[in-house]
Order: C-alpha cells, then structure tokens, then sequence
C-alpha cells in the first residue's frame, strides 16, 4: 500500500502520509523546545559530572559526555546542528548526537535520570533566565519614568477619574503611579524567582533513582538554592511557567494602561505628549496623521499574553500526577508571552523616553472642568468650619454660576461668590489656582510637587543598582 492510500481519505491531502506522520505532528516539540538547547545541555554536563562523583559512571566516560555535550552546543550555535522532528524533541536530538560523536558512553548519560525531570530542570533554567531578563526590561522602564517624574514633578494636568477631569495632579505624580504598579511587577518577579529556586533534577521519572545521586550537588551546579523535596511534584509541577505567565499577565495589563493613555494624550482634542517620529507612524493617505501606533500595539499585545496565562492554566487544570504529554504545551505559551512581554517593556521605555511633554496643554486643560472645586469646599471647611457636607453644597452652587457665567470657578468675582455664601472672603481666591491646588495636596503620597520629588527619592534609593 502507497503511502498516499494508507492516509485518511478526509484529511489524507493535507498529509503526506498515514498515522505515523500525524502521530510524529502531533507529538514532535522540537520546532519549538529547541530553545532550551543551552539549558539542556547545561543540565546534562551537570547530571553528569555528579554521575562521575558518585561513581555511577567513570570518570572516562564522563569526559568523553562532557566533551561531546560541548561539541554539540557549539554545532548548534554555529547553526551546523540538524535538528530531527522524528527525534521528537530537544532531549532526544542531543543524546542522537552524543551516541553519534563518541559512540556508547553516549548511553551511560541518561542513567538515573527520566526526560520528565530533564525537561524541568531545563525549563526551570529557561524561565529564571527570563525572569531575569524582565527584571532588568522593568528597571529600566521604572528609571526613564523616575526621570519623566523629575523633570514633571511640578507640571501641572488633570486628574481624572471616569476619564473626568476630577483635580488637578502633576504629570510627574502621574508617571509616579505607573512606577509603583512597574515596581509592585518587579517584586513579583522577585518573590516568584525566590519560590522557583529549586531543582527537579534526580527526581527521574517520578518516583526518585535508586541509584546513589547528590541532588544537592546538582542542584548547586546548576545554580538553585536546593533540589525539590517531592519526586511527584517535580515532574508535575509546572507553577513556575503559570506564575511567569501571571506576572507577564499583569505587568502587560500595566502596560496597556499606560498605552491606552498615551493614545489618548496624542490625540490632537488632548494634545498632551507628542510621540517621536520614530515611536509613531504615518497615514498613507491622510498627511496630517502621526498615529501611536507603537502604543496601540502594546495595548493589544497584552490580549495575546494574558491569553498564554488563561491557556497554560486550562492546559493544567485537572491533570493527574504525575507527568502528562498536555505539559508539553506549556513551552509555546511561555516562549511567546516572554517574547512579546520583552517586545512590549522595550517599546514603552523607548515611547515614554522619547516624547514630548506639552506643558501648555496640560495646565490649560487642569483648569478646566471646574477641577478645583473640591479646594473650594475644602477651603470653606477649612476658614469656615463648615461641616464639609454643606461645603460641597455651596461650592456646587458656586460651580452652577460659574457654569451659568461659562467662566471658570477663579474667574467669579468675590461679589459672585458671596450671593452664594456671605462668610467668603478674598482669601479663597487663593486655593483656585490649580498650582495652589496641586501645591496644597502635601499628605503622604499626594500631588504637591515636594512630595512626589519625596517619592522619586525613595524609588531611586530602593531600586537595585545592578
Ligand atoms: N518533550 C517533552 C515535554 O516537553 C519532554 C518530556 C517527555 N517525557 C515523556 N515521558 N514523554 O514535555
């Protein structure tokens, strides 16, 4: 029988061949697992050298693997490796190679050992790297805020909420709140690094080896603070990949936040930042268009990472101990939200260090929308004693004339404001302002530009050097 007639008769054009290509489609993750090449050959140079300590192989052999595993990575960086999808995976395309290049001490290296762990181990290697690499991406989107904020920190605009203007803030106290939220991500790299710190290696298939392995030994080869104490959990845990995801997840949410604020502030009806031409792009047909395009992208991308996180969870939900093939599917969804996370972190340290604060624009539209009127009710609490319920009663009826005048709250006369409450006086006229609005917001974590240049202090203090 041909190959063609033994393929299904549905599905037998897309293929060229029967269940056995279809099975090697299915089952193959050297397309993708590939990656962890480094990490692999790493974990099994380790494995091996504590096989030689122990005496489980020679120290003969242990050179010739050793050498071998070596001659493989510089053949995969040098881009001569074959990589073989009827080898199915990164694991087995190595340990292929190693039995080509010296012979059968190649099969001497997978003793007390299982690809269950092996592929823990090298994935656990892999998402530290990352974590590290996000990690750095995160200090150096935190450091271009913090210089934003300086150069802000008394640059009045609006606050808002519900997209309102509400009160008047600093564009510095603003670019201040993303630096908490950056911050509160890189501690959750943090806290999640420390938890992953351990190495599944020696926990073989599930069960453990009864060959005499120092898991400790390895474990410290390979940088971890200690092996895991569960062989079962070893090969079945894949919560360093969901909390990857998880942190990935939020800190894109972040990102898109700040995304979608800077394609609102770009917007000619805002004005507020203008992005660099190299962060923006063009209309091909409309000349006068300067689109964020970079921001827009930040803002969807996240759709795709917080995707991965909903997908690796429903991919591990319901799975029994131990090890099941479904936990192949977990490299593809950490591979691409790392990838687009990096992506993001660059093109928003690269927007926000690059545009242009319009200054005008952003005090002007502070003072719109009657920004100050809760200065007012306070100030009326304040020199009145006024309980602050009756003062948000006048300062409405103060917002209504001046709406009814269309001029805004520091433009009523003092005549104006006394219709509405005998007891004020000239002195009001110095809580309008939305510098003297913004300046008196001095409590702990508030606008007044002293104490958003506090806060730029503590972050640049706490952040780590390295
Ligand atoms: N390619 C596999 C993975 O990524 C490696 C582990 C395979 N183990 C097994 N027992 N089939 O999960």
């Amino acid at each position: 029988m041909s190959d063609k007639k033994a393929s299904n008769q549905m599905w037998g054009g897309r293929f060229a061949s029967g269940p056995a290509a279809i099975m090697e489609a299915i089952n193959a993750s050297i397309g993708f697992d590939r990656k962890l090449y480094a990490q692999d050959i790493r974990g099994s140079i380790a494995h091996s050298e504590m096989l030689a300590q122990t005496g489980i192989v020679s120290a003969d052999d242990q050179q010739k693997i050793a050498h071998g595993l070596n001659t493989i990575l510089a053949e995969i960086e040098s881009g001569k490796f074959a990589f073989s999808t009827r080898l199915e995976d990164i694991h087995m395309n190595v340990e292929a190679r190693l039995a080509e290049l010296i012979g059968p001490a190649a099969g001497r290296l997978h003793t007390a050992r299982s690809r269950n762990d092996q592929v823990a181990v090298d994935f656990r290697l892999w998402v530290k790297d990352e974590f590290n690499r996000v990690a750095v991406a995160l200090k150096g989107l935190i450091e271009t805020l913090l210089t934003r904020a300086e150069e802000h920190a008394a640059t009045v605009m609006p606050g808002f909420t519900h997209l309102q203007t509400a009160q008047p803030v600093t564009f510095g106290h603003h670019c201040m709140a993303y630096v908490e939220m950056f911050a509160r991500d890189l501690s959750r790299v943090r806290d999640a690094l420390e938890r992953m710190d351990e190495s599944p290696l020696g926990a073989a298939a599930l069960a453990g080896t009864g060959f005499p392995v120092d898991r400790h030994q390895t474990a410290k080869a390979l940088g971890f603070r200690e092996p895991t104490r569960n062989s079962l959990d070893s090969v079945s845990d894949r919560d360093y990949a969901l909390e990857f995801l998880s942190v990935a997840a939020i800190t894109a949410t972040h990102l898109s936040r700040l995304a979608e604020e800077i394609v609102i502030w770009s917007t000619p009806q805002f004005g507020f930042v203008r992005l660099s031409d190299s962060y923006s792009t063009g209309s091909s047909i409309m000349p006068q268009k300067k689109n964020p395009d970079a921001a827009e992208l930040v803002r969807a991308k996240t759709g795709r990472v917080n995707g991965h996180l909903v997908g690796l969870l429903t991919v591990m939900k319901g799975l029994p101990l131990t090890y099941s093939k479904d936990m192949q599917e977990d490299k593809e969804a950490v591979f691409d939200a790392a990838e687009t996370l990096d992506l993001m972190l660059a093109a928003m340290t690269g927007m926000i260090g690059d545009l242009t604060v319009n200054v005008a624009a952003m005090k002007k539209a502070a003072g719109s929308g009657y920004s100050t009127a809760t200065d007012l009710a306070d100030w009326l609490v304040r020199s009145l004693n006024m309980p602050f319920r009756e003062a948000h009663h006048v300062t409405g009826r103060a917002v209504a004339l001046a709406e009814e005048k269309k001029v805004g709250l520091e433009k009523l006369s003092l005549d104006d404001l006394r219709s509405i409450h005998h007891g004020i006086t000239d002195d009001v006229f110095t809580v309008l302002s939305v510098q003297n609005s913004v300046k008196s917001r001095t409590s702990f974590g508030g606008t007044a530009p002293a104490e958003v240049r506090r806060q730029i202090r503590y972050w640049k203090k706490r952040l780590p050097k390295a």
